[in-house]
């Protein structure tokens, strides 16, 4: 039996989750509210937060999977990608906790957890998950990219954004239209009363498989410029179209290169994640594609598309497995890729 605890904290939501072989015993978040009147996530507010959640957050993690901290074989922590200052409450703890239990500590890629959060089981679940090689579209506040998952821990990434991340065109373009943050969710909710071909708004002409949104992002700031001239009220009276027109664009952008991808690579096994995977027109134009492409697809259940510890700790139990264990001195890094 193989017990991991995984410490998430690269943001600005602190998680702890139980995996018990493979299973989740338990996932607890907190989020931190103290970021929304600053219309963005404040990392010294957030390396704050963290310090004061993370013992809580652990504890009931251990509590709500009915275990003790004897039981656990290793701690599994996010290293990075993220906020420096945030990373280092995490990593600490992790490290801290580990030395006193005298039990491995395993460093995990926050990218990388994301991806395998397909493969977290729960109890009376189907527990579908992808077969290798698959590709999976990695859509966060931060990143944008087309990864090829060859297994666990072989991934590679064949595209990804030379810009801003799609959740970054979502948040960008939703403070433009006077939405608090995060406008992603906001934006999804407004377009479900839209008509997606409302308005058109430029889309880039980039070579491969990369991406990118910051073209989309300033052909919506002149597009909304313009009209506002001539009619301040334009945004408040045309606000499901213009949600529904941004998400339908942003959504084509990112399904067009992976569906490239997923032909020339001979793929039929689709999968999506990070916090962007949440959009109910990205889902689905997901499902749409596996009727028209054939294409298996596998859509994260809502609580693991943001940031959580139960991805930390199947990436922890997926290299615990390979003896893949980390040195107490090593430091957190804000960059870092898969
Ligand atoms: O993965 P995540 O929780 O954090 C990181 O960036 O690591 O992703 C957050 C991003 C934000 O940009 C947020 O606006 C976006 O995910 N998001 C959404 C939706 N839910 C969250 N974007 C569009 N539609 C949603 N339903």
């Amino acid at each position: 039996m193989t017990t991991i605890l995984g410490i998430e904290s690269s943001c600005d939501d602190t998680s702890a989750a139980v995996i018990r072989d493979g299973f989740l015993l338990s996932n607890v978040t907190a989020g931190q509210a103290v970021h929304e009147s600053y219309g963005g996530v404040v990392p010294e507010l957030a390396s704050r937060a963290h310090q004061q959640n993370v013992v809580p957050v652990v504890h009931e993690a251990l509590k709500r999977a009915g275990i003790d901290k004897s039981e656990l074989n290793a701690i599994a922590f996010t290293r990075g990608p993220g906020l420096l200052g945030s990373l280092m409450v995490g990593t600490s703890f992790a490290k801290g906790m580990a030395c006193a239990l005298d039990i491995p500590l395993i460093d995990v890629n926050h990218l990388q957890a994301h991806v395998l959060a397909h493969f977290i089981k729960e109890p009376d679940a189907d527990n579908r998950q992808p077969a290798f090689p698959f590709l999976c579209l990695l859509v966060s506040g931060g990143n944008s990219q087309i990864v090829l998952v060859k297994n666990y821990n072989d991934m590679q990434v064949v595209g990804q954004t030379i810009d801003d991340a799609a959740g970054e065109a979502f948040d960008k373009c939703a403070k433009v239209m006077g939405l608090p943050y995060p406008g992603g969710p906001l934006i999804d909710k407004l377009a479900q009363n839209g008509d997606p071909n409302a308005f058109a708004f430029s889309k880039p002409n980039i070579a491969g498989y990369d991406y990118s949104f910051s073209g989309l992002k300033t052909s919506f700031l002149y597009f909304l410029r313009d009209h506002l001239r001539d009619n301040p009220d334009f945004i408040e009276q045309h606000k499901a179209d213009l949600c529904a027109s941004l998400q339908k664009t942003i959504i084509d952008i990112l399904m067009k290169k992976l569906e490239r991808a997923a032909k020339d690579l001979r793929i039929t096994q689709v999968a999506v994640a990070g916090g962007v995977s949440a959009n109910s027109g990205l889902r689905q134009a997901f499902c749409q594609r596996a009727e028209r492409k054939k294409w298996e697809v596998f859509i994260p259940k809502f609580s693991y598309t943001t940031d959580n510890a139960a991805m930390v700790a199947i990436t922890g139990y997926f290299k615990y497995q390979d003896n893949d264990f980390c040195d107490i001195a090593l430091p957190p890094f804000a960059r870092v890729t898969i």
